[in-house]
């Protein structure tokens, strides 16, 4: 039994709360995990405040992280103690009809992210002699966690593990957004709604796959900095226009933009960025979560002639095979995600890191336990 640190989310609302919990040791196909660096991400602070986590409280909130293997249950295979590893937003089975389907990544095992326990009725953490849920059946706001061995991948010995953490899940969904689920083309132009820690990754995959012109959008001015240094053309303020955005990219573009990316997180501007698609031939993808079950209003003059809407969870990357590769790519400097970590904190800083994301005066905070 490990005894240690954990943000707990014991009601939605409340400030996390720094506690002692007790991590016992993995059970078969589970590995026991210290981790080393875990980031913050939009979906745990908008998960945090609203109703969706009630049931699942408390709760350790956090998924984005990369760590060094304690130990390992029975049966694990493809990880040993003392391996330097990153957390798997969506688990990698590899034996699901989609894991053996190329063209998705939603793994069935992802059942368990939906009760936040790493099974259907369990978890090893315990906090005040209750059972704790795991954030995405990780909870990565902890210095120690155990999860299913599905959720874990090795990556390089040499990897920098507090550079790399956001790789895990902001990093991924952006930047595989742009690669995979749009296949940018070079020469192209691209317009990227919402400048966040995603939309930069967004902006570095658009650049990478030799996007000619990078469109960053935003309400919030005080991003475009960061986008411009990650590759953004030029950015804009659709409020400081005086005909709505999709008429302003029409014109800039010659028609539209060639790929549009909603990463604001809302519903109301999927409409708008498949409206600013080029009219022919645009693409537009919806990244990331932008809520449960939320009606998307669009009209069906966007469809006239072929513009196509698509969504991209994250990055629609096979996560056990391609996430380790994405981290040995940052270290062969294929892209540089350093802009994108705007702030480091310490896990009992923890609210403080909630509250500059909520500022908007930080893009990731990566708290280092
Ligand atoms: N138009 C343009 N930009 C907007 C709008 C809008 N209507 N509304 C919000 N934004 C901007 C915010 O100002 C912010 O810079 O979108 C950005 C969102 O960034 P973050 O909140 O930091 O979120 P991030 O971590 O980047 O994730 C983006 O994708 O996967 C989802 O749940 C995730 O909602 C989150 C979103
Ligand atoms: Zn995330
Ligand atoms: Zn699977």
């Amino acid at each position: 039994m490990i005894r240690c640190k954990a943000a707990v989310l014991w009601k939605p609302g409340a400030p996390l709360a720094i506690e002692e919990i007790e991590v016992a040791p993995p059970k078969k196909k589970e590995v026991r995990i210290k981790i080393v660096a875990t980031g913050i991400c939009g979906t745990d602070i908008k998960d945090m405040d609203t109703d969706v986590l009630s049931q699942f409280c408390p709760i350790i909130m956090g998924h984005e992280a990369v760590g060094i293997v304690e130990s390992v249950g029975e049966e694990v295979s493809t990880v040993r103690t003392g391996d330097k590893v990153i957390f798997l937003c969506i688990p990698q089975c590899g034996e699901c009809n989609t894991c053996l389907n190329s063209k998705n990544n939603m793994c069935a095992e992802i059942r368990h992210s939906a009760v936040h326990l790493i099974s259907e009725d369990s978890s090893r953490i315990t906090c005040k002699g209750k059972l704790m849920h795991q954030y995405f059946a990780l909870g990565t706001l902890s210095e120690y966690t155990v999860i299913n061995e599905i959720s874990v991948a090795k990556v390089d010995d040499a990897a920098p593990l507090e550079k790399v953490s956001i790789i895990g899940c902001g990093f991924a969904t952006g930047y595989g957004a742009a690669i995979n689920s749009a296949k940018v083309t070079p020469g192209s132009t691209c317009a990227v709604f919402g400048l966040g820690g995603v939309g930069l990754s967004v902006i570095i995959g658009c650049k990478a796959a030799g996007a000619a012109r990078i469109i960053g959008v935003d309400i919030n001015k005080d991003k475009f900095a960061k986008a411009r240094t990650v590759g953004a053309t030029y950015c804009v303020d659709p409020r400081d226009l005086e005909k709505p955005i999709e008429e302003f990219l029409f014109d800039m573009l010659n028609g539209g933009a060639d790929f549009c990316f909603e990463v604001t997180g809302n519903t109301e501007t999927v409409a708008t960025a498949l409206g600013s698609c080029h009219k022919d031939h645009g693409v537009c993808v919806i990244v990331g979560s932008i809520g449960f079950c939320s009606p998307i209003s669009i009209s069906s003059e966007l469809f006239i002639s072929r513009r196509t809407l698509k969504a991209s969870v994250l990055g629609g990357w096979k996560t056990k095979e391609e996430i380790p590769k994405l981290v040995s790519d940052y270290m062969a400097q294929k892209f540089n995600l350093d802009p994108v970590i705007t702030h480091t904190l310490t896990l009992s800083e923890v609210n403080e890191a909630v509250q500059l994301m909520k500022s908007g005066q930080c893009i990731r905070c990566v708290l280092l336990p």
